[in-house]
């Protein structure tokens, strides 16, 4: 994985529903924290859980089931959840005075990772359950209403997605911009993550099934989706001809009528095969943008992390790829401070961030996490050289994303509007390279394709205007 876009990583997200007003109906809060796969996770709780009675609610007071999805990729996670319990605990307390029940509970990585200690630090808490457990979700409901504390961990992947409804959420609240999971887990075992741990064995989901769901997306709305998996190019299934890559799946998505965009995220160097770089040149829908984590520049410190390949291999995947599509946007997440990371390893970042320029980055400070075994290691960095690598690696990364968004002025370009701007009158959208878009326009383009021209740019985002309105346009 490595993240799957780790912009979302440290700020919880409240999963996008619309409040219901009919009366009688059970009312589900759920905080999303972490990646991408926990936005869909959540979405597809929140499905699991419409045949009980539940509609989705905007704040946790007055619920009647609060979702803690939790993160545990980096540090502070369990902490942060015990913070966020005491104040649903309150909240617990004030509707038991009104004589109805809260019920609480704690899904996600967290979870899986310290489930039992959870449980016994925090009695507030009635059903907690791993990331395999969602498709049992209407069954462990009702065995915490019924005043049992419930705990369920340990199901495989395969189970969750064969059991989990029809994906409905998309029509009651069709996105425009839609996730689909293809693959879960991971096999890589890096030394420094949690994710082999929490999420489990590398598993992808049926090509017939992926398709399906793809193509109900389409039909509810969706013109663009982004593929999700903690290792999405591990991806492989079996369809027409044999065992299918992620390349040969992007082409049958990109037959679906209405999907006008394909992303995937998030990749491992390792399994970029040459199918899947062809796509990039061949399929017009895929979008000129990949997240391809490398973590460090220093071959000593891949090797330490057990990324399985090199500085070298990485650059080269990237020339290919640049020669299939040369304006293609770059992105990675970095760690700096790994156990042992010396200023020489660091300078090897450094140089290979100049070497590939990015449009786009996540960096981080080494976490230990525990049961890992980097985080065993006697040669941990001392903070205070992880924060001032933290603070040059940015630095350089934000100069860079800065000069990529620059580029962009005078240029028109497609784009998506999924969402309100930030002032009034604004709305937003991607540019086909993903950088957030705001123009002055009406919100009856939300949901669909302008032409815009750039007019400013900054490191976080562009601002330009309306062209025309170029419907079914693409990149
Ligand atoms: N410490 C710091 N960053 C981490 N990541 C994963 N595990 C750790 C850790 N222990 C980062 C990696 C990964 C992203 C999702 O989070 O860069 O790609
Ligand atoms: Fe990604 Fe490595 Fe973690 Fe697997 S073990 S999710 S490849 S960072």
């Amino acid at each position: 994985m490595h993240g799957l876009n780790i912009k979302t990583h440290n700020e919880p997200q409240l999963t996008s529903m619309n409040e219901s007003q009919k009366p009688g109906r059970k009312k589900l809060f759920i905080k999303t924290f972490g990646c991408q796969m926990n936005v869909y996770d959540s979405a597809r709780m929140a499905d699991a859980l419409d045949g009980e009675g539940y509609v989705p609610a905007a704040t946790p007071e007055g619920a009647d089931l609060v979702i803690l999805n939790t993160c545990h990729i980096r540090e502070k996670a369990a902490e942060k959840v015990f913070s966020e319990l005491g104040r649903l605990r309150a909240l617990k307390e004030a509707r038991a005075k009104d004589s109805a029940r809260m019920l609480i509970g704690v899904a996600g990585c967290v979870a899986q990772a310290q489930g039992e200690h959870i449980m016994q630090r925090a009695p507030v808490v009635d059903l907690l359950f791993g990331p395999q457990a969602y498709h049992l979700l209407p069954e462990l409901e009702k065995r915490a209403r019924r005043g049992e504390r419930v705990i369920e961990m340990n199901f495989p992947a395969q189970d969750k997605f064969n059991q989990l409804p029809d994906i409905n959420i998309a029509a009651k609240n069709p996105p425009v911009t839609a996730f689909l999971a293809i693959q879960e887990g991971c096999d890589k075992f890096c030394t420094f993550c949690v994710v082999p741990y929490t999420r489990g064995a590398e598993y992808s989901r049926p090509v017939a099934r992926i398709i399906d769901e793809a193509r109900k997306l389409a039909a509810k709305g969706a013109r663009e989706i982004t593929l999700l998996g903690q290792n999405v190019n591990a991806w492989h299934g079996e369809g027409e001809g044999g065992t299918w890559g992620l390349g040969r799946l992007l082409h049958a998505l990109g037959e679906i009528e209405g999907l006008e965009r394909l992303r995937y995220t998030t990749s491992h160097p390792r399994d970029m095969d040459d199918e899947l770089l062809e796509a990039h040149k061949n399929l017009p829908q895929l979008m000129p943008y990949l997240h391809l984590p490398v973590q460090s520049g220093s071959d000593r410190i891949l090797k330490a992390m057990n990324r399985r390949h090199t500085a070298a291999e990485y650059l080269r995947i990237i020339d290919k790829i640049r020669k299939y599509r040369p304006d293609i946007a770059m992105a990675s997440d970095f760690i700096v401070g790994f156990p042992g990371e010396t200023d020489a390893d660091f300078a090897d970042t450094l140089k290979l961030v100049r070497e590939v320029n990015y449009a786009q980055a996540y960096s981080f400070k080494y976490s230990e996490r525990p049961g890992t075994p980097a985080a065993e290691r006697e040669d941990q960095v001392p903070e205070e050289l992880r924060t001032a690598r933290l603070a040059e690696l940015q630095d350089v990364l934000n100069s860079q994303q800065g000069a990529f968004n620059a580029a962009r002025i005078g240029k028109t370009m497609d784009i998506l509007f999924d969402r309100p701007g930030r002032q009034d009158g604004q709305i937003a959208g991607r540019s086909p390279y993903m950088q957030a878009v705001h123009v002055q326009g009406p919100s009856e383009l939300m949901g669909g394709f302008a032409s815009v021209t750039i007019s400013s740019a900054g490191v976080k985002s562009l601002g330009g205007e309306l062209v025309s309105k170029a419907e079914g346009a693409r990149a």
